[in-house]
């Protein structure tokens, strides 16, 4: 991107670029045509492929870089097919220094979106080494290549899971750490290494998006979660349960203090949520220094609320018992996401309704996964 061109002011209602005005938000992301390669790490959740949607039709050229641990190079395909556009893919592991360093020397990458880390809370705990090393030396390795190779931005997928246990709404500002499993650490972990490391490098610049919980998928229905094994989360186990593939859903308590007793959470549409990435990917080419993000709709949303929507929504039954609490649980979290919309000028569009079709969408289309 020529800087000299643009003139980007996010506490102003527009955007000048090359003498034209945009309005603010995403459709100044879309307006803004940046020629420069963009990398885009993904191993985990279908959010990123839908990023990747988003940065394609926003003209930037992107490279994706995944290891396959928990994907499919059909990703691609897909791609390519909602977009007519293929994004260069290079299979390789962020923890790997001289393939880094390769991609670097390769590509002339810009920016970086980091999404490569093991995100299952539960496995996490289990496994804490793995966690740590994996989630940590991804993050550092790429953080070093790039400082060798000149390249200064960096969005960081980070979670509302560093908020610990607080009151709701959670503000960016809330004090973070006390988080109740490794996953949550390493989150938290890499926010502080990546703090220290903009007061350490004036040039840098550092998005950290703390997501609440991404659910649906893309409408077309051919991109989705997939997760391997019994689910973990709420979403793909309410459409393996409508779809026969499970028996019943679990409802992990009904005795918490929140309206309905059961649990209270923030999701957010996964398209909703990688629109929020163009608009930090935008920010921190316009801004040197580390701001952070709630990426959230503001809504609490109780796991029986979703159950009752996601069945009037796509008609279908889904049966559930009551269970007790699942251990390190909390009962209500969402976002107060007042930040991203004041600076970024983004906000989560679309409706529990959307998530829940699109979600169902997927699941039918693509029964076993891809
Ligand atoms: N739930 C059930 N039954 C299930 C699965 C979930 O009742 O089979 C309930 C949970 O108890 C909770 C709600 O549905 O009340 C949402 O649970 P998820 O597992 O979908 O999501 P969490 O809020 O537990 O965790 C998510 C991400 C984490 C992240 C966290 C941040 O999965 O990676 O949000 O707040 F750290």
């Amino acid at each position: 991107m020529n800087q000299e061109l643009m003139t980007l002011d996010f506490w102003q209602d527009t955007v000048i670029y090359e003498g034209k005005a945009f309005p603010i938000g995403t459709l100044a992301c879309d307006a803004l045509n940046v020629p420069a390669d963009t990398i885009a790490k993904m191993n985990e959740h279908c959010e990123k492929i839908n990023l990747l949607l988003g940065l394609l039709n926003a003209g930037q050229d992107i490279v994706i870089v995944d290891n396959l641990y928990n994907s499919s190079p059909k990703v691609i395909d897909r791609i390519e097919r909602i977009t007519g556009k293929r994004p260069v893919f290079v299979e390789a592991d962020c923890c790997d220094r001289a393939a880094m360093d390769r991609l670097f020397s390769d590509y002339d990458i810009t920016g970086v979106i980091h999404f490569a880390g093991l995100k299952a809370v539960g496995e996490s705990v289990e496994k804490p080494l793995l966690y740590y090393r994996n989630n940590l030396d991804s993050t550092l390795t790429v953080l070093e290549v790039m400082r060798e190779h000149n390249c200064h931005q960096f969005v960081f997928s980070s979670s509302a899971t560093v908020y610990g246990d607080q009151p709701a709404p959670l503000y960016e500002t809330a004090q973070t750490g006390g988080c109740s499993n490794p996953y949550g650490w390493t989150k938290f972990m890499i926010e502080e290494i990546l703090k220290g490391a903009c007061r350490a490098d004036l040039a840098l610049s550092v998005v950290l998006l703390r997501y609440f919980n991404p659910i649906g998928a893309h409408e077309s229905g051919l991109i989705g979660e997939n997760p391997n094994g019994i689910p973990n989360n709420l979403m793909p186990y309410i459409t393996q349960v409508a779809i026969g593939r499970r028996e019943r859903l679990t409802v992990f308590g009904d005795d918490y203090d929140t309206p309905d007793g059961t649990g209270v959470r923030d999701y957010i549409h996964v398209v909703d949520l990688a629109e929020g990435h163009l608009c930090a990917i935008r920010y921190a080419q316009a801004h040197t220094g580390c701001e952070v993000f709630n990426l959230g709709t503001g809504r609490g949303v109780s796991v029986l609320e979703m159950v009752h929507t996601f069945s009037e929504v796509n008609n279908v039954p889904v049966p559930y018992v009551i269970g007790p609490r699942r251990a390190g649980d909390l009962a209500t979290v969402y976002a107060d996401p007042a930040k991203a919309k004041q600076i970024l000028g983004w906000e989560a569009k679309k409706t529990l309704a959307d998530m829940c079709r699109d979600s169902w969408r997927w699941q039918t289309r693509n029964p076993s996964g891809y």
